[in-house]
């Protein structure tokens, strides 16, 4: 078993997970640095006056802004083609609103980027990951605005010409569907219906505001894959989406009905925006039934028309059931999207139940529904990592996980899909971006970092990181 040829295996990351270094280089306050560290069971919490004396895991992370050559080389060592990581909003423009890029902030990537190209390796930028500027949230609840778009081309014009001839990959969003539910408000989109202290999980929440956002990020979207285009024709630009895989959880019609319609909303509205320029007509009926309006103008049309992604791209982790049964809608979580448990399903320790074949499966509808080159830029297993006292980590549930959802890619690629690459979350441990954590790790570096902030930040290859190495060479031959 082979993958094409060109494969670009690597892996993802987010700045506001990894860099720290939150206010060096003229930097911003951005939304994830007003939010304190969780665990598994207690939410973290937004607190936009920040407290004295508590932990805000993103202001050092895993301080890769000052040791990114380190890790790049580490990434290199493995064998990587392609490297995903975000470019801080706030760095480039710290407010959001200026009308000049910050210098500091476009040579930082322009270096990291230049380590990248030393060793062969593709950079894929993810425009904007899961931060907004702080400042934009304050000011017009973000994206609920419609004054975003130009805030947000301003920051994508600084990069697409300062780095022109060294990026060819660009992601407008990341899983930009997670606004699609309540608590991708804030993640996603920077917006806080009450600027207050509160738990994330508890979010007030305004579906409108959601679906408003959305319609100005889809816009944004349009016209940065237009503007991308212009300022070089090389330039390729995707979406990226949570493939929130889920079944049916009976084959009784009304339970197949049920997911059908769940998918429309989470799995596809949005990337049938994206990919088809225009707004599907099932989200007519989910609008009028929850009260949604949404302000639209004159031209929008238009300008979603005029810029379709030219690739497909999503994260994958997990997958659940819908059932239309209120009963049995009571069972519990299926995991952290809802949806209801699959009896034949193992889950990780945060309930995210593993589902490698769930990957073939979606890829497969992916490629009949759009016939686009498709990454997968996310995938991976939050764990509970442990230094053993020869001070290896034995990580072999994290590469029972990967090798069994490459397998699966692999017979995706064998039924027809075109993909082109795969690039597993949190290759370096970073913070978790739902809890605040570092104790759900992802990566195949282990990162002396702590959630009571101690740790010296070394870094040490895990058990996997060997194994990634050795699936790299063999073009995935040996798993
Ligand atoms: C995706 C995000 O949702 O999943 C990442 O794009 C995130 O930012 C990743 O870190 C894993 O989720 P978590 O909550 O385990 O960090």
């Amino acid at each position: 078993m082979s993958f094409p040829k060109g494969f670009y295996w690597g892996g993802a990351t987010a700045a506001n997970q990894l860099e720290g270094g939150w206010q060096e280089g003229g930097k911003g306050i951005s939304c994830p640095d007003i939010c304190t560290g969780g665990t598994a069971t207690t939410s973290k919490r937004i607190t936009p006056v920040l407290e004295e004396g508590t932990f805000y895991p993103s202001h050092d992370a895993i301080d890769h802004y000052h040791r990114f050559k380190e890790d790049i080389a580490l990434f290199a060592e493995m064998g990587f083609k392609m490297y995903r990581f975000s470019i801080a909003w706030t760095r480039i423009f710290p407010n959001g609103d200026e009308s000049e890029p910050n210098e500091a902030g476009l040579k930082f990537y322009e270096d990291l980027i230049d380590e990248c190209l030393k060793y062969n390796i593709e950079p894929l930028v993810t425009i904007s990951h899961y931060e907004v500027p702080f400042h934009l949230t304050k000011k017009w609840n973000s994206w609920t605005d419609r004054r975003m778009i130009d805030c947000y081309l301003n920051f994508c014009k600084a990069i697409f010409t300062r780095y022109k001839g060294k990026v060819k990959y660009w992601l407008t969003f990341n899983e930009i569907n997670s606004a699609t539910t309540a608590m991708g408000a804030f993640l996603g989109q920077g917006i806080l219906n009450e600027i207050k202290p509160m738990d994330f999980m508890d979010q007030i929440d305004v579906p409108n505001n959601r679906f408003q956002g959305l319609h100005h990020q889809f816009l944004a979207s349009a016209l940065a894959v237009k503007m991308a285009h212009e300022i070089d024709p090389n330039y390729q630009v995707g979406c990226m989406q949570i493939m929130a895989t889920s079944y049916g959880l009976t084959c009784q019609p009304s339970d197949q009905i049920e997911n059908q319609q769940k998918n429309h909303i989470m799995n596809w509205f949005c990337s049938d925006v994206q990919c088809r320029g225009k707004y599907p007509n099932y989200m007519n009926r989910y609008f009028k039934e929850n009260n949604i309006t949404i302000h639209m103008e004159p031209g929008d049309d238009e300008i979603l028309a005029a810029g379709p992604v030219d690739f497909y791209t999503c994260s994958y982790y997990m997958s659940n059931c819908q059932t239309a049964d209120p009963e049995k809608q009571k069972a519990g979580k299926g995991n952290i999207l809802g949806g209801v448990p699959n009896p034949y399903l193992k889950a990780s320790d945060w309930g995210w139940q593993i589902d490698p074949e769930g990957l073939r499966y979606s890829l497969n509808e992916i490629w009949d529904r759009y016939e686009l080159p498709i990454f997968v830029v996310e995938n991976g297993l939050g764990a509970y990592d442990k230094i053993e006292e020869d001070g290896q980590v034995k990580d072999d549930y994290r590469i029972d996980y990967l090798r069994s959802h490459i397998e699966q890619m692999h017979e995706a690629v064998l039924d027809g899909v075109d993909l082109r690459g795969y690039t597993p979350w949190g290759c370096i441990d970073l913070v978790s971006a739902s809890t605040g954590e570092m104790a759900k790790r992802y990566g195949f570096i282990f990162v002396e970092r702590y959630d009571d902030g101690t740790g010296d930040f070394s870094r040490r290859r895990k058990e996997s990181f060997y194994w990634y190495q050795k699936v790299i060479q063999t073009n995935g031959e040996d798993l």
